[in-house]
């Protein structure tokens, strides 16, 4: 948009909160997990990397809270260089591990007021006891975690990653191995701190999940990111499908009676092609074929073909990453 006022456009004018730029991770093995990724994540946004397992979901996250050193790129959380400047960032980030892990024996009060401890906060019961309220887990704060419940155990871990007053919340495949009752009570969750103006980071392989839950999703793919889409923007190219009208006979151009339905004259006069919105209520295609016949024009064959969007995606969830071995080969060689 040209010449607004500042700040008017979330995406030209606001700074993002995470700023990642020319960022490679090399694992000691040699894996390229991450390659050359470029991001940025607006303040407020709920934001979800989508990628089969083994693509880099974690390796990135690690990276941008400074858990794992990034071989090299920058990475900025709300402007603090996460390496020259690691407290600044680091005490931005609440982070949810993939794998739970709690002490068995702690109590739920104990064990979140411990965890703001760590970041050499002061303490501030008022805060924890909103952050269990909001978790649903006030009722909950004298039991032990070992006679929890497995949705409460992560909630617990939310409540810890929350326990320091993050402005941005990193949860790393929340929901899955969980049920789909869980799973609901987890995007409400999610949903409720957004509202409280936390920025959301959340990983997962799930493509239902990002449709529910994200403003924002990167599909990461061998550690690569192929795609960063506003949500509704995505689902509406998800929906896109390509009609191919193959003719008995060719035609030299497309007749008048049919120039309201756009159509693409392809192969050598010997079809048409449609493309339309599958998720729209009026795909058109009705009239299409009511136009045809009228027009005189006799069908040999038909097919439709979702977008290529959909393509890759059907491929990320369906095909398994391939093995590191022939990609930490090409690396060594490239390193030597
Ligand atoms: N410490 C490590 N050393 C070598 N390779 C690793 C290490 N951690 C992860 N990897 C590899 O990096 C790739 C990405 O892993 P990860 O980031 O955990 O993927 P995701 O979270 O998307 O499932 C995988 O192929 C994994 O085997
Ligand atoms: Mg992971």
């Amino acid at each position: 948009m040209p010449a607004g006022p500042p700040f008017s456009d979330k995406d030209d004018a606001v700074q993002p909160i995470i700023s990642i730029r020319g960022l490679n991770k090399r694992y000691d093995s040699g894996f390229h997990a991450l390659k050359n990724v470029n991001l940025d994540i607006a303040d407020g946004d709920i934001f979800a990397l989508l990628g089969p397992n083994g693509a880099g979901k974690t390796t990135l996250i690690s990276v941008i809270c400074g858990i794992v050193n990034p071989s090299d790129g920058e990475v900025r959380v709300d402007g603090h260089e996460i390496i020259a400047d690691y407290r600044g960032a680091r005490e931005l980030i609440g982070l949810v591990p993939q794998e739970l892990t709690t002490d068995a024996f702690e109590t739920v009060w104990a064990t979140v007021s411990f965890s703001r401890g760590l970041f050499g906060k002061p303490k501030n019961p008022a805060h924890i006891e909103k952050v269990l309220k909001d978790l649903s887990l006030w009722d909950k704060r004298n039991d032990m975690l070992m006679t929890l419940s497995g949705g409460m155990k992560r909630r617990v871990m939310i409540a810890k990653a929350l326990s320091h007053e993050p402005r941005i919340l990193f949860l790393d495949e929340p929901t899955a191995g969980v049920d789909v009752e869980l799973r609901r009570s987890m995007w409400e969750v999610v949903r409720s701190l957004r509202a409280h103006g936390v920025t959301i980071i959340l990983t997962t392989h799930y493509l239902e999940e990002a449709e529910q839950m994200a403003d924002r999703i990167g599909v990461i793919n061998a550690g690569e990111i192929i795609l960063v889409e506003e949500k509704n923007e995505l689902m509406q190219k998800l929906g896109e499908k390509r009609l191919t009208l193959h003719l008995q006979d060719s035609i030299d151009t497309v007749p008048d009676t049919l120039a309201r339905h756009e159509l693409d004259l392809v192969d050598n006069g010997h079809a048409l092609l449609y493309t339309y919105n599958a998720n729209d209520k009026r795909t058109g295609v009705n009239s299409l074929f009511r136009d045809l016949d009228s027009a005189g024009i006799r069908l040999r064959d038909v097919d439709t073909k979702q977008s290529s969007l959909e393509e890759i995606f059907v491929d990320l969830v369906k095909t398994p990453t391939p093995e590191p071995a022939a990609d930490a080969q090409a690396t060594a060689k490239d390193n030597a």
